[in-house]
């Protein structure tokens, strides 16, 4: 673990995901549970640490979790040394173990499938590195793609509201509704953003806000509580979310918060666009009805920087996530375009297209 001078400057940061070395290397993740406060970088050299940091938030954000996730699957099968038929069966079981970290992003299951699936063809260590890196790649690129499809719809001197973090420490790359607004400004359009704070763990007000403040762009944050009134308000002229999974209807699932907005901006009739990769598609699934939801441990609610702020006796729940149905949803910035209604046959078409 390497730990830097602190720091709440928004100054570039370290990568969020990042292999190191050759064949012996490790996996090097910037420790999101520090932010903004300190930067340590991660030295993850087996799979248990890497299901901790994937599990602790440490590293967070769909895409980031799915590239996160093959290279742990790189690192466990490494160290596990297993041959012959053993090879195949020992990556499954670290697969297995992975994806059970975090269950609401499909990114994660997608990335081991792909890991699994290149094993099956060629049972080695240089192939799964190999892929762990196409993934990482694919991802920056993606990313750029869905700033530039996206960066149009942003409404110049407006103010664009943001829920959870989805940029540059949510991705391998800039990001998904970030990178529409890092690409937007990129092109001169100049506007404000709002990010929602994101209780509990406050995904917006300690990494989005440090992400658009690095990037000279205003922001301010807000309680997730004061959405909706600044949304009556008419205060704000769009909001763009990321995605967790994304059913075959345009049902989706995001951080915890999501749902309440677009229903204020359905409201209100404000646009609400949602960004986000091919990657969180799960063509599996119908609608968002079947979505697995994340509950974690209470104490997240219970507790406010390690003091508890409720009395005894009562509890929490604690979903990570919440299910938003696609009728609220104007369209989707995806890596392959704009997604507009009716969604079921434009995701359809876009599952048909190759890359
Ligand atoms: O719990 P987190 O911080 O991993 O939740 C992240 C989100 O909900 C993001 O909006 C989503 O993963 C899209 S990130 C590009």
């Amino acid at each position: 673990m390497t730990a830097e001078l602190p720091s709440m400057t928004p100054e570039r940061l370290p990568p969020t995901v990042a292999w190191r070395g050759g064949d012996e290397g490790h996996l090097a993740l910037l420790d999101q549970t520090r932010l903004p406060h300190e930067r340590v970088v991660l030295r993850i050299e087996n799979l248990d640490s890497c299901i901790d940091a994937i599990r602790r938030l440490a590293v967070r954000g769909a895409p980031a979790i799915g590239v996160a996730a093959a290279y742990g699957l790189l690192l466990g099968v490494r160290n596990a040394r297993p041959e012959g038929r053993a090879f195949l069966e020992t990556a499954r079981e670290c697969a297995v173990r992975l994806a059970a970290a975090r269950p609401t992003a499909v990114n994660l299951q997608w990335a081991l499938d792909r890991c699994l699936q290149a094993l099956h063809e060629t049972p080695n260590l240089a192939r799964l590195r190999a892929e762990a890196d196409a993934i990482f790649a694919e991802d920056v690129t993606s990313c750029r793609r869905i700033g530039e499809y996206g960066r149009h719809l942003v409404p110049a001197n407006g103010t664009v509201l943001t829920h959870c973090n989805t940029g540059r420490l949510a991705t391998a790359g800039d990001g998904t509704a970030l990178s529409v607004l890092f690409a937007a400004w990129r092109m001169g359009t100049r506007f404000a953003v709002l990010c929602d704070e994101t209780r509990p763990l406050l995904q917006g007000a300690r990494l989005t806000a440090l992400e658009l403040a690095a990037e000279g762009i205003p922001a301010q944050v807000l309680c997730d509580g004061a959405a909706a009134g600044i949304i009556a308000r008419g205060l704000v002229k769009m909001v763009i979310v990321g995605a967790d999974r994304i059913a075959r209807n345009g049902d989706f699932a995001n951080k915890v918060g999501t749902y309440p907005v677009a229903l204020a901006c359905a409201a209100h009739r404000v646009p609400f666009y949602v960004a986000a990769p091919r990657s969180t598609f799960d063509a599996q699934l119908a609608d968002g009805a079947a979505i697995p939801i994340e509950e974690r441990d209470a104490s997240e609610v219970l507790e406010l920087f390690g003091q508890r702020m409720v009395c005894p006796g009562v509890g929490a729940r604690n979903p990570a996530f919440d299910v938003t149905p696609s009728a609220l949803v104007r369209g989707f910035v995806t890596d392959h375009g704009l997604l507009q209604p009716p969604f079921g046959p434009a995701i359809k078409a876009m599952f048909g297209v190759g890359r």
